[in-house]
């Protein structure tokens, strides 16, 4: 296997296939793990590449993939079929940046002919126009998640390490949502000595758009692997600091797998506030994702240092039902959890962007 960001070469692309899940499961022919987990919602990478090297993610030198080890739109919708064979219900469409794809608007339209409840994608909202959000929309996307960690733009500049700005990134939220795709989302990564002084900011921007700003505790997926435990803005200050300015109340979820706890302005004022705690709330047990790389490396957790490589079925004619036995195999060594806190945890390999979110 090829290094993917030096200094972390990966060695897990080689890797058998993974171990054959009890023949119950393998009838069943669903996607369930070792530890009771059903799996419906697929993360589906589509390119490593980002025009952004965000400091908790990536460093400047980090290097990306060549172009022929990630998978063609083709390879994508066999992976994906195969998915919703067995059981996969919602896709989102993550990088890297997904925009950095050539092929993003055919892997929208495409995925938007799958039979999904729900369709998708996050991305850095450096330059949107109100023109693709149709198109997506038209095309099946539902859904918009946007990163956005600082409303400062020397801030933006320092975190992003990149010469978009908060205001492009502002815009690109409200043509998704003169677009007409309902309820975008803005995902602020929560990070200590750098934005902590800035969540009721936020708060106000989710009152002032109508929308939703989810906060996410910093986990350890930094290529730099700058990550310390001391740099995590936990949940209870983050509701604390929003509160001095306005009062929330939670919401319960109808949906059992989200990740994040709700809250609605007390006031009556529009948007929500979401907070995803990974690190002190940890949410594995609840946990029906599973992902996939732009090169095609099954990982059942973001946390995952094994993964499971599809290519070669991929590129030796496999059908459907051989990538669905893969599948159905490989989700089955799902890890129980994170483990982030615990004695003998080991950060992946990959960063974020080599993941996808
Ligand atoms: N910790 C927490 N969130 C992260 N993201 C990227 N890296 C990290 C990290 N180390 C977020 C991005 C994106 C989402 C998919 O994950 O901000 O919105
Ligand atoms: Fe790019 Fe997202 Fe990583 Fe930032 S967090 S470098 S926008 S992939």
């Amino acid at each position: 296997m090829m290094g993917l960001l030096m200094p972390h070469p990966l060695p897990q692309l080689e890797a058998p296939p993974p171990p054959t899940a009890p023949a119950s499961t393998r009838r069943q022919q669903s996607l369930r793990d070792s530890h009771g987990r059903a799996i419906h919602d697929l993360r589906l990478s589509i390119t490593d590449r980002c025009n952004f090297r965000c400091r908790y993610c990536m460093e400047p030198d980090d290097r990306f993939l060549p172009k022929r080890s990630l998978l063609s739109t083709d390879e994508y919708m066999r992976v994906v079929d195969a998915a919703i064979s067995v059981g996969i219900r919602k896709v989102r469409i993550t990088g890297g940046e997904p925009t950095m794809c050539p092929d993003l608007d055919l892997i929208v339209r495409e995925l938007g002919k799958r039979d999904l409840d729900d369709l998708a994608m996050t991305t850095n909202g450096w330059r949107l126009v109100v023109s693709t959000v149709n198109r997506w929309r038209e095309d099946g996307l539902t859904r918009l998640t946007f990163s956005l960690d600082t409303l400062r733009e020397d801030r933006f500049a320092t975190i992003t390490r990149s010469s978009s700005s908060v205001f492009d990134v502002i815009h690109s939220i409200e043509n998704a949502l003169m677009g007409g795709l309902p309820q975008p989302k803005v995902n602020v990564v929560a990070l200590r000595h750098f934005n902590e002084d800035e969540f009721a900011d936020f708060a106000d921007l989710a009152r002032d758009l109508d929308i939703d700003v989810r906060f996410i505790e910093y986990m350890p997926l930094d290529s730099g692997r700058a990550w310390t435990r001391d740099r995590v803005v936990a949940e209870q200050d983050i509701l604390a600091s929003i509160s001095a300015r306005h009062r929330l109340e939670e919401v319960s979820l109808s949906n059992r797998h989200s990740t994040s706890r709700s809250y609605r302005f007390a006031d009556g004022a529009p948007g929500r506030i979401g907070i995803i705690a990974p690190v002190t709330r940890p949410f594995c047990g609840a946990c029906n994702r599973l992902r996939i790389t732009a090169e095609g490396a099954v990982r059942p957790c973001l946390f995952s240092n094994r993964e499971w490589d599809l290519r070669p079925l991929l590129r030796h004619n496999a059908t459907t039902d051989d990538l669905a036995q893969f599948l159905v195999d490989a989700v089955w060594t799902k890890q129980a959890g994170h483990g982030i806190g615990l004695e003998g945890f080991q950060q992946p390999e990959r960063g974020m962007s080599a993941i996808g979110g």
